[in-house]
């Protein structure tokens, strides 16, 4: 058995005559900055819900720490230590930012549902931790002054930083990130960068993204797997895939070519 942290293989996924997944094979290393790109409608999102267990395979296994996740529940996925964020936003609009932190928790509760109820010291004590790490994690993603806020007015780059707090806030091992950069300006991509960087080297949280920003993708990803139709056509580090022919071919020389690398460092 090798020591991936997250092990794909053969993984395939059918809606009806699309075969939105052609038996994927993936590997996720412990530590790994890994990223997964490609075209829309390449797959991508489609191995996340895979993974999480939100969409049933047609084929093929994932094991995570060894372990198979299939037939498994999200909750369940995300109880064993892989948290997400998702391409179209989903936060609760009407509950606060740290509120929003606070449902990350929920999944991890120790005390029991009982003693919830009754407001046992042992819960309180829970929900007084909890809290506190609420706005850790919060300022952590650079969202510290906004707890109190509602969750509907945070600008759009900003409720992608939320995302990521409240999947924080499960504690996972690997977090899969889908589009994080999307929305946000060249000042937030950076920032981005850096936490994601933080998150791997200062919490070894590994983490597998999907980003249609080239410049972010090459400088931050350490290795890339590109998917196209549902296929891998390339993988390798950045600057190899950045001059793979099929690579450009299935972008159409968009963005890939012009994206400046700048030696690892975004
Ligand atoms: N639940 C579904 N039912 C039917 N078809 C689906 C479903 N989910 C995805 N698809 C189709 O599968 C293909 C892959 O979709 P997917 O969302 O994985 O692409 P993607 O690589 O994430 O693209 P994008 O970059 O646009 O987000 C697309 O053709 C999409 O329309
Ligand atoms: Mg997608």
């Amino acid at each position: 058995m090798s020591g991936a942290l997250l092990e794909i293989e053969g993984l395939s996924c059918r809606f009806g005559g699309l075969l939105a997944l052609d038996s994927l094979d993936l590997a996720v290393e412990p530590g790994a900055l890994a990223g997964l790109i490609g075209p829309n409608g390449a797959g991508k999102t489609t191995c996340f819900n895979l993974i999480t267990g939100r969409v049933r395979p047609s084929g093929g296994n994932v094991r995570f720490q060894g372990r198979p996740l299939a037939g498994l529940r999200p909750s369940r996925v995300n109880r064993l230590g892989v948290a997400r964020t998702f391409q179209n936003i989903r936060l609760f609009d009407d509950l606060t930012v740290l509120e929003n932190v606070l449902v990350g928790f929920h999944g991890r509760l120790k005390a029991n549902f009982l003693s919830a109820i009754l407001r046992l010291p042992a819960y309180a004590r829970e929900d007084r931790r909890m809290h506190d790490r609420g706005l850790e994690l919060l300022d952590l993603v650079g969202l510290g002054r906004l707890g109190q806020e509602r969750a509907s007015n945070l600008a759009y780059g900003q409720q992608r930083l939320l995302e990521i707090a409240r999947a924080l806030a499960t504690g996972p091992r690997l977090l899969l990130l889908d589009e994080p950069a999307a929305g946000m300006n060249p000042n937030e991509t950076a920032a981005l960068a850096r936490l994601v960087r933080r998150l791997r080297d200062d919490m070894g949280i590994s983490v597998l993204l999907i980003e249609h920003d080239m410049h972010f993708v090459m400088n931050l990803c350490e290795s890339l797997t590109v998917l196209d139709h549902g296929r891998v056509i390339a993988r390798g580090a950045p600057r190899e895939v950045q001059s793979d022919p099929a690579v450009i071919e299935a972008y159409l020389g968009a963005g890939l070519e012009t994206a400046p690398l700048e030696g690892g460092h975004a």
